[in-house]
């Protein structure tokens, strides 16, 4: 049976982030033959400009992409935007296309009952640019996170449960297409 490499990606540094959260708690739906990684090093990735040289965090990065069947960014919404970290390490892969045709799935989480929508538009146009592989179902945005978490910093939400396990299951259905 072929194994899929899974890529999650957090945009958020904090150690007991919300949506670091989210993204260990779609493990739990991935079939035995996937293999998940959640990728650290995010803020070791220098800031991007064209024409510089890729570091060895730049490296780890994009190797982490190109190893990767498909990839699950969770972010916050930080200023109605992309937090600038996430969207720096994303720049980085514009020229190298390493996430051109992968198949993403996209979520942000928020405290409040916006749901970090306006990051979430946001960072579908940038995978949009980036030229990967989606669909309208593609992407889910989780409101009032903080009341979706327990204290053992897992999942708790039945309703939100239900949403990861379709976020998953349409991306191994878009990876298998
Ligand atoms: C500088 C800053 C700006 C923020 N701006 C927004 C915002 O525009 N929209 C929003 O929903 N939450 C905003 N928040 C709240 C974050 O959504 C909240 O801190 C969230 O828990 C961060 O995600 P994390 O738990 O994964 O770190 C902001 C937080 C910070 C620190």
């Amino acid at each position: 049976m072929k194994r899929f490499n899974i890529l999650g990606i957090s945009g958020s540094l904090r150690p007991d982030s919300t949506n670091t959260v989210i993204l260990r708690a779609f493990e739990a739906f991935l079939p035995a033959n996937t293999n998940f990684k959640i990728f650290h090093g995010l803020d070791e990735i220098p800031h991007f400009s064209p024409g510089l040289d890729d570091t060895a965090a730049v490296t780890a990065f994009k190797t982490a992409i190109q190893q990767a069947d498909g990839v699950i960014i969770c972010t916050p919404e930080y200023a109605f935007g992309v937090p600038g970290t996430l969207k720096n390490a994303l720049d980085w892969t514009v020229a190298s296309g390493d996430l051109n045709d992968k198949p993403v799935s996209a979520v942000s989480a928020s405290p409040l009952n916006t749901g970090g929508e306006k990051a979430l538009a946001s960072l579908l146009l940038t995978l949009t640019a980036l030229g990967t592989r989606k669909n309208d179902d593609s992407s889910l945005s989780i409101p009032n996170i903080k009341h979706k978490i327990d204290a053992n910093q897992q999942v708790s939400d039945q309703e939100t449960l239900v949403a990861l396990r379709h976020q998953i299951d349409n991306l191994l259905a878009i990876i298998a297409s």
